[in-house]
C-alpha cells in the first residue's frame, strides 16, 4: 500500500499529510499563541510614527545587526533592568498589512548594541539623525553604516520653516555649500529608536536575572500549629505577577487559577518553584525564588490559599510535607 515508488498517489497524500501536520506545529499554533499575549500594565503603545519608524527599522534591515532582546544571563545586564520577555512585544508584533507577517526585531547578531533601551541611553533626536546621517559624526570608531538616503540635501534656499535641519559638521558633507534636512523616514525611524524603553515593573514584579539558587531554612518565629495568613502573604508576594485573582498575564506570568501544579495532589514541583524560582518557558518571565524570604509556614500558608482561592479547588497541603521537600532540596544543593 505504501510503495511510493509505483503509486504517486500515496506519495502526495502522505507528504503533504506530514507537512500540514508540521506547519500546524511550528507555525500555526505558535503564530496563534502570540496573538493572546497581553501588554503589561502601564506599557505604552506606538504611536503612529513610531509604528512607521518600526516598518523603516525592517525595511532597512536594522535587525542584522542590532538584538532587541535581553536574555535572562549576567552579560546581558547591561541593555536592560530586567530579561525580555513576550509581553514587551505586545504592540510591534502586529501584522504589517495583509500579506506581512509581523517583523523579526529579536535579531541574532550584536555586530552594534542591544536596543531594547536604547531610547532611555540615547533621549535626543538629533543625536539619531545625525548617527542614521552618519555614525562617525557623534561616534569616532563607528563601523555602523551611514543611511543618507533618508535625507534630502537643500540649498539653504529652499529650506522651508517646517523641515528639520540636521546640524551635520562640514567635514561630512560632499558639498559643503548643502544643508542636510531630515526625511520622513529619518524623523519616523528616530522616533520609533527614541520610543525603544524597557516598561518598568514594579520591584516585586520584575524578574530575576540568574534565579536564586541557595536554598537555606529560615524557621518562622509565631507559634506552631498555627499558619500566617496566606491571603495577606500571597497579597505582598505573589499578586504583583499572578495578579490579585490568580489569572496571570498573558506573555509574563502564568495563570494560577486552574494551574494543574498548584492543584497536584503532588506538590513537589509547587514548593521547588517558590523556593527555587522558576523558568521553564520562554512564552512568560522567570520567577525569582522565595527561599531566603519565606519560612515553611509562610509558604503552606500560601499555597493553601492558591489552592482554595479564585476556583481552585485542591485539598491543603501539610505543613511537614513542605518541610520535608524544603530539606530535601537543600540537600541536593550542598
Ligand atoms: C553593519 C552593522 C550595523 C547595521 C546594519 C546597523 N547598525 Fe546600528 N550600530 C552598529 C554598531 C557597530 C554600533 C556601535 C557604534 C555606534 O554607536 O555607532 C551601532 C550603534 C547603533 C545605535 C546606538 C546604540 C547605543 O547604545 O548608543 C543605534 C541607535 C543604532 N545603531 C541604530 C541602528 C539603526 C536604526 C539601523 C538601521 C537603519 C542600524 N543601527 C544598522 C552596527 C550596525
Ligand atoms: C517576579 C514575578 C513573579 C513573582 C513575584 C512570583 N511569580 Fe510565580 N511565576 C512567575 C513566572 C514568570 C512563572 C512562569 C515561569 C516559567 O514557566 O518559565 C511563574 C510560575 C509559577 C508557578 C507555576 C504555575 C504553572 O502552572 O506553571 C507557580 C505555582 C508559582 N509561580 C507560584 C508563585 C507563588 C506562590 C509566588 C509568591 C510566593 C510567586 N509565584 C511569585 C513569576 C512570578
Amino acid at each position: 500500500m505504501f510503495n511510493f515508488h509505483k503509486n504517486h498517489r500515496n506519495l502526495v497524500i502522505v507528504s503533504l499529510t506530514v507537512y500540514v501536520f508540521l506547519s500546524i506545529i511550528i507555525a500555526i499554533i505558535p503564530a496563534y499563541k502570540l496573538q493572546t499575549v497581553q501588554p503589561l500594565p502601564n506599557q505604552n503603545p506606538l504611536s503612529v510614527k513610531e509604528q512607521a519608524g518600526l516598518k523603516v527599522y525592517v525595511a532597512e534591515n536594522c535587525a542584522a545587526c542590532h538584538t532587541q532582546q535581553v536574555r535572562n544571563i549576567d552579560m546581558d545586564k547591561m541593555w536592560g533592568d530586567r530579561p525580555s520577555m513576550p509581553s514587551d512585544y505586545f504592540y510591534s508584533k502586529k501584522r504589517l498589512d495583509v500579506w506581512k507577517q509581523s517583523p523579526s526585531i529579536l535579531g541574532s547578531e550584536r555586530t552594534g548594541p542591544d536596543l531594547t533601551n536604547v531610547g532611555k541611553r540615547q533621549a535626543g533626536v538629533e543625536w539619531h539623525l545625525l548617527h542614521l546621517y552618519n555614525p562617525r559624526i557623534v561616534v569616532k570608531e563607528s563601523i555602523m553604516p551611514g543611511y543618507p538616503w533618508l535625507f534630502v540635501e537643500k540649498d539653504s534656499t529652499q529650506i522651508s520653516k517646517n523641515d528639520v535641519v540636521v546640524p551635520v559638521p562640514k567635514k561630512f558633507l560632499s558639498n559643503p555649500s548643502k544643508k542636510i534636512v531630515a526625511g520622513k523616514k529619518a524623523l519616523e525611524l528616530a522616533a520609533y529608536l527614541q520610543s525603544l524603553k524597557q516598561t518598568d515593573l514594579p520591584e516585586a514584579a520584575r524578574p530575576a536575572f540568574i534565579p536564586a539558587s541557595k536554598v537555606k531554612t529560615i524557621t518562622a518565629t509565631g507559634g506552631q500549629g498555627a499558619l500566617p495568613d496566606g491571603k495577606a502573604l500571597y497579597a505582598q508576594h505573589c499578586a504583583a505577577c499572578h495578579q490579585p485573582d490568580g489569572t496571570g498575564l498573558v506573555g509574563a506570568f502564568p495563570p494560577l487559577v486552574g494551574s494543574p501544579i498548584v492543584n497536584n495532589t503532588d506538590i513537589d514541583l509547587y514548593v521547588k518553584i517558590i523556593l527555587q524560582g522558576y523558568d521553564a518557558r520562554s512564552d512568560f518571565g522567570v520567577m525569582p525564588g522565595f527561599a531566603e524570604q519565606l519560612t515553611d509556614e509562610e509558604i503552606t500558608a500560601i499555597m493553601n490559599h492558591e489552592r482554595s482561592s479564585w476556583g481552585n479547588k485542591a485539598e491543603p497541603v501539610k505543613l511537614e510535607k513542605v518541610k520535608s521537600i524544603r530539606e530535601f532540596v537543600m540537600q541536593l544543593n550542598q
